[in-house]
């Protein structure tokens, strides 16, 4: 609609201003001609009688002029006419002559006109025209006669004609806008027909089958060259990413190195239940879904902060405990934070101050002295549990997100050789927002102490690199993609992260059938109903108000699918003593109250919230089950629910309605994309998701698995922790060169 107001608004100004323009064009051209009519007709009336007139005249016979002047007023259009002597005198005029074009107010004494021959005037209302038409008798001027036509029908013809220019113009505008709806309809219907067909041809086998469409071949041969290339990577490198792989690839980069995993949150937590036992759960957490599977690939150590309620009961006096419980692939070395450690670093610098600068979700950050203590007390306690859990002077550490950004420049300072691989599982700022820092330079310093600081996307790279550019004094190798400072090297560069494939949690979930079974029967919904899913931490920046206000407005646009689509929102609490975390969970909790208030019918409701910390396996049922599965973050740096929710879909159904502010939208190019602002967009694209042919459900989703299969987390890890060997080994080369021969000596001692 907007699309078609933007091109008629201007079209139908341009034909009101050409309708203008014709009609005062027409009126000056219809104006003159009447004028000439007029002045040709007093010439006739006048030479048809000129003889008459001229021996009249010259004998001011004033008694025979008066009929002579009547005959030619007989002209409907004359209303009256005077004969004027050679002096300028009145000899006869008719009595319909008004006054002011007498003789004598048109004519010198001498008989030169006062005013032109021809000349428009006005009496009373009614436009007139008055024409002088010269009587001669033989060579000599006898007199004038003075004519006044009634030009009043003149301005009604005038009138008319300015009705029919308007309304010629206005079928021509009625017309022109219909076409230009028409064409904008058909040609829109064509392109998105054109691109849709693109699209799915171009995923599945049928691209290659395929001649048809303008854009098909081009696309279907760039996916066609990628693959390749990346088939032809794995081929010379030891096959797809996998577990195994990533091993093998450690193994020979990093000899007998193990790796220290840094994170805040832990993968396991221990929490007493309510009868005293002890339950293990999992956290709702990307970066704990991401990273276990490298760990329980490469091993080593995970620090973290032991938050579990049980934590303390569970490790050894050196805080250790194996895991995953009954597999015991890792160690997991628990931190132990102070309450007001606790609220200053996590809750406070981290939570409230850097989440929300990273994130561009209209939440406002909030940067405390005090937090920033806490903060950097809490980095360098991390910093020590590093270099008491590494084993030798280069070992491989993985820092993870935000909370540490001051840890690679700490463990760097007393590990100069480590491996530090930092990855920032969030959006960067431009440098602009991070101007509102009053940490910028420390968090940028602190951050390039790593060999190599990951990001998701391109942007936050470029973001960082701009803000290193502003804040402090480096050399920017953009070419290289590298920070250099006092010297040292930091490669920064984009890994978009992503989950184990073969998917673990997919592949011991129990069937798609018996999971949508199950999930409708527990959701107390009939076996043909519709079924859309969320799953996130109840946080302001995953759009779930924007989620469900789509929803209501889908069955404010389709009230077909009352009674039989449900959303069902998996909320995990999440950072609840922060203020605008609570502000959300009432937020959330009343619109539901009155979404499901406005539509309910019988025991059907539209949504379904059910808050709690799911545990994987449960999340994936509800996956497997759905139609429809929205993720509608405002802002994100990849969000992996979208890639669980393509792995959990081995029938290759289900579609996925995905926002175009998340680092997935760049990858899950299949998926519907959409605005989740735009509600309009976004409940469309849930009535498309409900309504799309299993073909093109297949379709898109089998394209969305292959993306993922290859491009896994194992491959994520494999990527920056070949560029990390290759930093290390570019930094060994040049000590070399630097030290000389008897120093080189010393250094290949040192590594053996
Ligand atoms: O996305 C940022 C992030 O820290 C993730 O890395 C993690 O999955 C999520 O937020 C969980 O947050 P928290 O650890 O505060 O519960």
């Amino acid at each position: 609609m907007r699309a078609h107001v933007r091109v008629l608004v201007p079209l139908l100004a341009v034909l009101a201003l050409l309708a203008f323009a014709a009609t005062s064009l027409l009126n000056r051209a219809a104006r003159s001609w009447f004028e000439r009519d007029v002045a040709t007709r007093a010439r006739l009336a006048v030479s048809g009688a000129r003889e008459a007139l001229a021996s009249r005249l010259a004998t001011e016979d004033r008694g025979r002029l008066g009929p002579l002047l009547d005959a030619i007023v007989r002209d409907e259009h004359i209303l009256g006419a005077a004969a004027c002597g050679p002096g300028g005198a009145t000899l006869a005029q008719t009595r319909g002559l008004p006054a002011s074009f007498a003789c004598d107010a048109v004519l010198h004494r001498d008989g030169r006109h006062r005013r032109d021959f021809d000349f428009s005037d006005v009496v009373g209302e009614r436009a007139v025209r008055v024409s002088v038409v010269p009587v001669r008798n033989e060579d000599e001027q006898a007199g004038s006669v003075v004519l006044v036509h009634d030009m009043s029908y003149a301005a009604r013809r005038e009138a008319s004609m300015r009705r029919l220019t308007l309304a010629v113009f206005g079928i021509v505008a009625v017309l022109a806008a219909f076409l230009t709806v028409l064409s904008q309809r058909v040609s829109w219907r064509w392109w998105t027909h054109e691109l849709r067909r693109v699209l799915i041809l171009s995923t599945g086998a049928r691209a290659s089958r395929s001649s048809r469409g303008p854009f098909q071949p081009l696309l279907a041969d760039v996916r066609r060259m990628a693959s390749e290339l990346v088939a032809e990577e794995s081929r010379a490198s030891g096959g797809p990413w996998s577990a195994a792989r990533l091993q093998r690839m450690l193994q020979r980069s990093f000899v007998g190195e193990g790796v220290v995993v840094v994170a805040n949150r832990e993968p396991y937590l221990h929490q007493r239940r309510p009868d005293g036992g002890v339950e293990v759960m999992r956290p709702s957490s990307g970066l704990v879904t991401a990273l276990e599977p490298v760990m329980r690939a490469c091993s080593g150590t995970w620090i973290a902060h032991g938050s579990g309620s049980a934590d303390r009961d569970t490790v050894d006096r050196n805080d250790h405990v194996t895991v995953p419980p009954g597999e015991d692939s890792y160690t997991l070395r628990r931190v132990w934070l102070s309450e007001d450690e606790e609220r200053g670093y996590y809750y406070g610098l981290a939570n409230e101050g850097l989440w929300p600068l990273c994130h561009a979700a209209h939440a406002r950050p909030t940067f405390r002295a005090s937090d920033w203590r806490e903060y950097r007390r809490v980095n360098e306690r991390f910093a020590d549990a590093v270099c008491q859990e590494v084993s030798g002077p280069d070992p491989i550490v993985l820092v993870q997100d935000y909370h540490f950004a001051l840890v690679p420049a700490l463990i760097r300072a007393r590990l100069p050789r480590a491996n530090v691989i930092t990855f920032w599982h969030i959006p960067w700022p431009t440098a602009e927002q991070l101007g509102t820092c009053p940490f910028a330079k420390e968090l940028l310093t602190g951050l390039l102490g790593s060999s190599v600081l990951g990001f998701h996307t391109q942007l936050h790279c470029n973001n960082f690199l701009e803000s290193v550019d502003r804040f402090l004094e480096a050399r920017i190798d953009r070419e290289g993609q590298a920070v250099v400072v006092g010297g040292r090297e930091s490669l920064v560069r984009s890994y978009p992260i992503s989950i184990d494939w073969p998917n673990r949690a997919a592949e011991s979930a129990p069937p798609v059938e018996e999971c949508r079974r199950s999930v409708l029967a527990e959701l107390g919904l009939r076996p043909d109903a519709l079924l859309g899913v969320g799953v996130d931490r109840l946080d302001y920046t995953k759009g779930i108000e924007e989620r469900l206000l789509a929803v209501e407005r889908l069955l404010e646009r389709s009230p077909r699918l009352r009674g039989r689509f449900t959303f069902v929102q998996l909320a995990a609490p999440s950072r609840s003593l922060i203020e605008r975390y609570r502000q959300l969970d009432q937020g959330v909790e009343a619109l539901v109250a009155r979404i499901n208030g406005r539509f309910a019918s019988g025991a059907w409701r539209p949504i379904a919230l059910l808050r709690g910390n799911h545990a994987p396996e449960a999340v994936f049922r509800f996956l497997r089950a759905a139609d429809v599965c929205y993720v509608s973050s405002l802002h994100d740096g990849m969000n992996l629910v979208a890639k669980e929710f393509v792995a959990a879909r081995d029938d290759e159904r289900g579609v996925l309605v995905l926002s175009r502010f998340t680092g997935a939208a760049r990858e899950l190019t299949e998926a519907l994309i959409v605005n989740p602002y735009d509600l309009e967009e976004a409940s469309a694209a849930l009535a498309t998701a409900v309504t799309m042919p299993a073909q093109e459900q297949e379709e898109r989703m089998r394209a969305m698995r292959g993306h993922v299969a290859e491009f896994n987390v194992y491959r994520w890890a494999g990527r920056m922790l070949a560029d990390a060997a290759r930093v290390r080994q570019r930094g060994r080369l040049s000590d070399r060169l630097s030290m000389g021969p008897r120093s080189v000596e010393s250094v290949e001692e040192v590594h053996g």
